[in-house]
């Protein structure tokens, strides 16, 4: 580990003396000492006690400008007065039923407003929707394959735990990417089932549909793959997939769980004007409480009507996560916050963009949305295998370095992206480029010297 680094790490540890002892209680009794595996990182992760607004703070009473905001599923930043307001109001008059109520066509009309979809049925996490999607889609077509994109992320069931982070050799070639288990227990007749394509190479998929003739019901992914810091599709790609499901009488779905409420009003069909057969939501349409969505036209939702399908779910459509989301609907995902969040959006990228450039660090800022990164890298990636490049090092360094000086630019992980949330203002994005512009120098520094070159000089 280099110097730098070091000393990032160990302001760390002097900060956060509560968290480390939180963490060492856990680890007897939870794997990792967490409840996901993503929460957990080295030396320990950071314990949090409370959240406000744009904030939270840890245990330890270290006060935090939060970027992380529950891996993106906080758009409306923490505690938002209207999600609070609704959900105290149904916190008194029961909270769960296992009945129909009237929320839920309100909340479905909302989503089939916005959303290129003619019904839709609820749950409570992404991984729910994703694979009541995928099921709905073999019901459909009649098919049992699906192709997804090596590095794709779409939630823990079987037919998602498939390249998600595939490493050399196993993975293949990259015109040619094998099906790798995303850990143990994922039976082999999964793996057979889901056939691996490369984000951005339409090529590839044409190839899985070549291979697997009438066999294919969808192809899924997110429309900006999101499990690799930002890598956006090339003009062309969302568009070349369309033409291709359809030729071949599949399914397009679009696991729009992080894009659905963050890269605008009408998420990424609005975005990109590209419009898929099926939609997954979740994260930031609950507000901070578990929901999750995924819908279609009446035609494909209609075998779920018939018997054919089944879904079901005691906790789908509690009222207080539906309440939540209500509030989300009309109080927070509204035009105009869209805007805000633009505006503080583009402030943040020009802040970075400026610091980039006068430190001459290698990288770039993608953003889309309230979504951005900065990504080491020398140019702009196209796929997960550009990803594995990442310095992660360096990239530590980047975000301890941020967290000691009270930003959370990103959750943890050099796959994660920043959100911007409603809650966010111009003197948080100040802070925000400031904390970046104390430890950029730095990082340029610690980058040229891993490169084994002299110090660049300053662009400006
Ligand atoms: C694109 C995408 N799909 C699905 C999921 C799974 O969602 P959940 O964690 O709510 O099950 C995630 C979670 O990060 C995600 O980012």
């Amino acid at each position: 580990m280099y110097p730098e680094l070091q000393k990032e790490l160990e302001t760390f540890e002097r900060r956060t003396p509560k968290s480390a002892e939180a963490h060492k209680r856990n680890l007897k009794r939870l794997p990792l000492g967490v409840a996901s595996n993503y929460r957990a990182y080295d030396p320990y992760p950071i314990f949090v006690k409370e959240g406000q607004g744009s904030h939270f703070r840890d245990l330890d009473g270290n006060d935090y400008l939060d970027h992380n905001l529950c891996f993106g599923a906080l758009m409306a930043g923490h505690c938002h007065p209207a999600v609070m307001k609704a959900v105290e109001k149904r916190l008194s008059t029961g909270t769960m039923f296992g009945m129909p109520h009237d929320m839920e066509w309100q909340l479905a009309e909302e989503i089939c407003k916005r959303f290129p979809v003619e019904m839709v049925r609820f749950g409570s996490s992404g991984t729910e929707a994703t694979m009541h999607a995928v099921r709905l889609a073999r019901a459909a077509t009649g098919r049992d394959k699906i192709v997804k994109f090596e590095g794709g992320y779409h939630g823990l069931h079987d037919s998602a735990l498939v390249s998600v982070k595939p490493h050399a050799p196993d993975f293949g070639d990259i015109k040619n990417p094998v099906s790798v288990p995303g850990g143990l227990g994922v039976p082999k007749s999964a793996i057979a089932n889901v056939a691996i394509a490369t984000f951005n190479d339409l090529g590839t998929v044409e190839r899985r549909f070549q291979e697997n003739p009438g066999q294919i019901a969808a192809i899924i992914l997110e429309p900006i793959l999101m499990n690799v810091g930002l890598c956006m599709p090339q003009p062309g790609f969302l568009e070349g997939l369309r033409e291709i499901a359809t030729k071949n009488g599949s399914l397009l779905i679009f696991d729009e769980v992080k894009t659905g409420a963050k890269l605008g009003w009408g998420g990424a069909s609005e975005y990109y004007g590209v419009i898929p057969d099926m939609i997954c939501l979740a994260k930031s349409i609950g507000g901070g409480f578990p929901l999750a969505a995924f819908g279609a036209h009446k035609s494909v939702m209609d075998l779920i009507s018939q018997h054919k399908v089944f879904h079901g779910g005691t906790y789908n459509t509690n009222p207080v996560s539906m309440a939540a989301g209500l509030a989300t609907f009309s109080d927070v995902l509204t035009r105009e916050n869209y805007a805000h969040v633009e505006k503080l959006s583009k402030k943040l990228v020009d802040g970075y963009k400026k610091i980039i450039a006068k430190v001459g660090l290698q990288g770039y800022i993608a953003q889309a949305g309230a979504n951005g990164a900065l990504m080491l890298y020398p140019q702009e990636i196209q796929n997960y295998r550009d990803w594995l490049a990442i310095d992660v090092d360096l990239w530590r360094h980047y975000w301890f370095g941020m967290v000691n000086r009270g930003v959370m630019p990103q959750p943890y992980w050099q796959d994660e992206q920043w959100t911007m949330s409603v809650q966010h203002t111009e003197a948080d994005i100040d802070k925000h480029i400031a904390a970046f512009d104390d430890i950029a120098a730095s990082l340029g520094k610690a980058q040229q010297e891993r490169a084994g070159k002299a110090p660049a000089l300053a662009a400006h």
